[in-house]
């Protein structure tokens, strides 16, 4: 069954906990025998947010404190219920929210570790086997065995995240909370999050880290007070966004239009890298042909011409090729379901190292339809020697 996560219709309403009185004058009201307390104030904490996470798919979620991000993960892993509308969930999903939540603060961590993996269903054999590496990926071995109440908020990060990806997990919902890890840590998660991605985990992850969200989900969402103010493709949503946080700095518009993009309808569904003539091994090395072999979803119910464009990025951003179908005048026609295109690249001569593979579809106007970032990499293997990117083929010749 294919992993999947939607919300219809979601709301979720809290009661105001105005438990002090905020004046003596009140307070003095309220001790007036026969008096009640003041009514219960309830406000909505989130209003009719819906979407669709498809496997191997992800969403970002993005807004201001308050807005109601980690409430709607709440509601996604079932730790409250919506007041109206309802959540659909399919699939094994592992999910870091609060930092500490699922941990014993008395217990050391290699018995939390054991707690939750036994809390997902996991026994104690097999987590037992992926301990090391959970161990590792959180790099606090020397504190494995003291009391989790001793942690810094940073270390019950590292040992939350490493968790949480080393369950074998087939959704993956994933707080800010890797925000208190130092740098290199949250560049380690980011990197990590987008490797599962690749694999065909679906992913949803709430960042005030726009420029990751923009970089690495396939879709966002934007939701201010409660409501959505904008879904769709991540450069949009995170640019509609940043003008909204431009502009809270200047007067407050007195009404924002709610900018409902368009639902996802074509969609990329998978990238497979093949290295031609080579057996098994997905790693080409530096000279080798590449073929990507692309899967496209179209589910307007009638076919579409469109173009697409390949990228091959470093896992740092850089664009190395862009590979343009509407540039070479290639159109493809793309089928109600899922559509097979190949894509071969007749030499790589690109230096030992990661590379990761986005994939945008157009329509035959150039308007584009949808974009997977990181759906796929590989690893070049070389023997040489550079800290380039690409490989020169050279000679060197005296005088
Ligand atoms: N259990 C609760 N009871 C009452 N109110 C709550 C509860 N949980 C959250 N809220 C309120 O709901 C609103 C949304 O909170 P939420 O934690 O979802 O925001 P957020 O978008 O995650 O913010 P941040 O960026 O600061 O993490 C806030 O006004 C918060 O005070
Ligand atoms: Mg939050």
């Amino acid at each position: 069954m294919a992993a999947s996560v939607r919300a219809d219709g979601v709301w979720k309403q809290f009661q105001l906990r105005k438990d002090r009185a905020d004046s003596v004058g009140q307070l003095l009201v309220q001790m007036i025998p026969g008096r009640k307390r003041p009514k219960a104030e309830h406000f909505w904490a989130l209003q009719d947010v819906s979407f669709e996470v498809k496997q191997g798919r992800s969403l970002g979620v993005i807004g201001n404190n308050g807005s109601g991000k980690s409430t709607l993960l709440k509601l996604l892993t079932r730790t409250m219920q919506p007041t109206q509308g309802s959540v659909d969930l399919r699939g094994r999903m592992s999910a870091l929210i609060e930092l500490g939540a699922g941990f014993h603060p008395d217990f050391t961590g290699r018995e939390n570790i054991i707690l939750n993996a036994s809390i997902l269903g996991i026994g104690r054999k097999e987590i037992e086997k992926s301990m090391n590496d959970i161990i590792d990926f959180a790099a606090i071995r020397p504190f494995i065995d003291v009391p989790v109440k001793y942690y810094s908020s940073g270390m019950q990060a590292r040992l939350g995240f490493a968790v949480a990806i080393n369950v074998d997990p087939e959704i993956l919902i994933v707080d800010e909370v890797l925000a208190v890890g130092d740098e290199a840590f949250q560049q380690k998660c980011m990197d990590r999050i987008f490797e599962m991605k690749r694999s065909g985990i679906s992913i949803l992850l709430v960042s005030h880290d726009l420029g990751s969200i923009e970089r690495l989900m396939d879709s966002a969402i934007w939701i201010d007070q409660g409501v959505v103010r904008a879904q769709g493709n991540p450069r949009d949503v995170v640019h509609g966004y940043r003008t909204f946080l431009g502009a809270a700095s200047s007067p407050p518009a007195a009404e924002h239009e709610v900018a409902t993009l368009p639902k996802e309808a074509v969609y990329v569904a998978a990238a497979e890298i093949r290295v031609p003539g080579a057996s098994g091994s997905n790693d080409p090395a530096p000279g080798d042909p590449l073929e990507i072999s692309l899967q496209v979803a179209n589910e307007t119910g009638s076919p579409i011409d469109g173009y697409l464009s390949v990228s091959i990025r470093r896992p740092d951003g850089l664009e190395i090729a862009e590979i343009s179908g509407m540039r070479d005048g290639r159109s493809v026609g793309l089928r109600p379901g899922l559509s097979t295109i190949v894509l071969s690249a007749h030499e790589l001569r690109l230096a030992s190292g990661s590379y990761e593979v986005d994939v945008a579809v157009f329509d035959i106007q150039g308007k584009r339809l949808a974009e997977a970032k990181a759906i796929s990499g590989f690893r070049v293997q070389g023997t040489e020697r550079t800290t380039g990117v690409i490989l020169v083929p050279h000679d060197w010749r005296a005088g």
